[in-house]
């Protein structure tokens, strides 16, 4: 059983702490203490991380949260996994990987794995974390380093820590032998690619082939209704071709804290190198003017203007039945909308609370546009909500839609 310090409690972090408990014993830190109080009296934020088997860690002492760095000091094993977003120039944010380093050089005192979870680009545990934590320990360790990109898709049931396949690789071979020790005591399925800047690739590789084909499938959207066909119907009838063809499904845009994030990081390596990621910019604009085209045409169908007029946004998080709105499209369209002068109110049980603001009950507005569809909600009391209903999830058979 294994000492394990898991640098942030969030979808990651407190994903991996719930399968690693089982075997080890670990402490999840994270800088948010009213995340670390609801988890030690064993609630917790994350859709897939079952409260019942968090409060059932922490009563075998398998499992602790803190926001305090010295309690990691035993640790064997350092797993990072706090955010990696962009700035406001849509470059690479690496201060909480920096923060991370700076809470293992100051609270560590004996050599450990470090291993780095959070999505970055290749170099980042070579030249980055490795470097740092080196310059801000006042006594030199010989620390060892891997990555083990992440792959949790929040919510999924069918793939989860156990059965996903998981890629690794350390600096060194040792480091690579003890990543693979700590990740079989809960995944079956280990792949050691051989280098990190491999696995780092692969990572962000994995998510900009999402993002270009969602892309792909906006545009044709369009294209589609130009057209004057269905694009789910030409979707599904591409779709029956056996080989070489993959279905994405077109919608108000990409959300959440890989699709729109990732491939603007393996964007930023591209450049420093010299080479155009031309795709990759292109797909990011397509996916971010999707919320633009939404607009005009719930304007086209409502007599050209939505000045004045009631709009709700239904589903406001980025994806069905998840409560996360980071990057939503949904704030996209909302803004779009105001843009226009549209009078705007959301709904979203799931979320439940947005920006401070309260989820407005469903109806009461000329407009509906669907962004996202919990499984939970009543397509025919959303289709009964407004007399126009415009549907972006091509799951609402009656409402106009993409
Ligand atoms: N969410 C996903 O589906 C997903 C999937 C694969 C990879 N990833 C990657 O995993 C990483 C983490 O993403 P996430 O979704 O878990 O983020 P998150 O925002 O859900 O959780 C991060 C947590 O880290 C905490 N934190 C931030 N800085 C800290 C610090 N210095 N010390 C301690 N705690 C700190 C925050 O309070 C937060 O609770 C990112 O790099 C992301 O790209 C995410």
């Amino acid at each position: 059983m294994a000492k394990v310090a898991i640098i942030g409690q969030g979808y990651v972090g407190l994903t991996i702490a719930a399968f690693a408990s089982k075997a080890n014993k670990v402490v999840g830190l994270d800088s948010n203490q009213k995340v670390v109080d609801r988890l030690n009296q064993g609630i917790s934020h994350i859709e897939g991380v079952d409260s019942a088997a968090l409060k059932a860690a922490i009563s075998s002492g398998s499992y602790e949260a803190t926001t305090n760095g010295a309690d990691i000091a035993d640790a064997e094993i350092v797993v990072i996994a706090v955010p990696t977003p962009l700035d406001k120039d849509r470059k690479p944010d690496l201060s909480f990987i920096e923060s991370a380093c700076k809470t293992i050089a100051k609270n560590i005192k004996h050599p450990v794995l470090v291993i780095n979870e959070s999505t970055s680009f290749p170099g980042t545990i070579r030249n980055v974390i490795k470097p740092l934590i080196y310059k801000l320990s006042l006594k030199k360790f010989e620390h060892e380093y891997a990555i083990s990109p992440e792959r949790v898709d929040p919510g999924r049931i069918d793939w989860d820590q156990k059965n996903t396949p998981r890629l690794y690789a350390g600096l060194t071979p040792s480091a690579s032998k003890r990543t693979h020790e700590f990740y079989s005591t809960f995944c079956d399925n280990l792949v050691e690619v051989s280098s990190p800047e491999v696995a780092e690739a692969a990572k962000l590789f994995e998510n900009t082939f999402r993002q270009v084909n969602i892309a792909l499938v906006n545009e044709f959207a369009q294209i589609a209704h130009a057209l004057g066909i269905s694009v789910h119907e030409t979707l599904e009838a591409a779709n029956t071709k056996p080989y070489g063809f993959m279905k994405f499904n077109p919608s108000a845009g990409v959300g959440g804290h890989c699709i729109p994030v990732d491939p603007s990081y393996l964007a930023h390596v591209a450049e420093s190198l010299g080479v155009p990621a031309t795709f990759i910019e292109r797909a990011n604009e397509v996916n971010l003017e999707m919320s633009k085209y939404v607009v005009s045409r719930v304007a086209a169908d409502n007599g050209g203007s939505l000045k004045g007029k009631k709009v709700q946004v239904i589903g406001v998080s980025y994806k069905p039945n998840v409560a996360d709105t980071r990057e939503t499209p949904a704030e996209l369209v909302i803004e779009g909308l105001k843009r226009v002068g549209a009078e705007v109110t959301w709904h979203d049980d799931v979320v439940g609370t947005w920006h401070g603001q309260d989820s407005s009950a469903l109806g009461g507005s000329e407009i509906a546009i669907v962004v996202t569809l919990h499984d939970v909600v009543d397509k025919k009391a959303v289709l009964a909500s407004a007399t126009y209903v415009f549907d972006t999830t091509g799951k609402l058979p009656g409402a106009k839609g993409l």
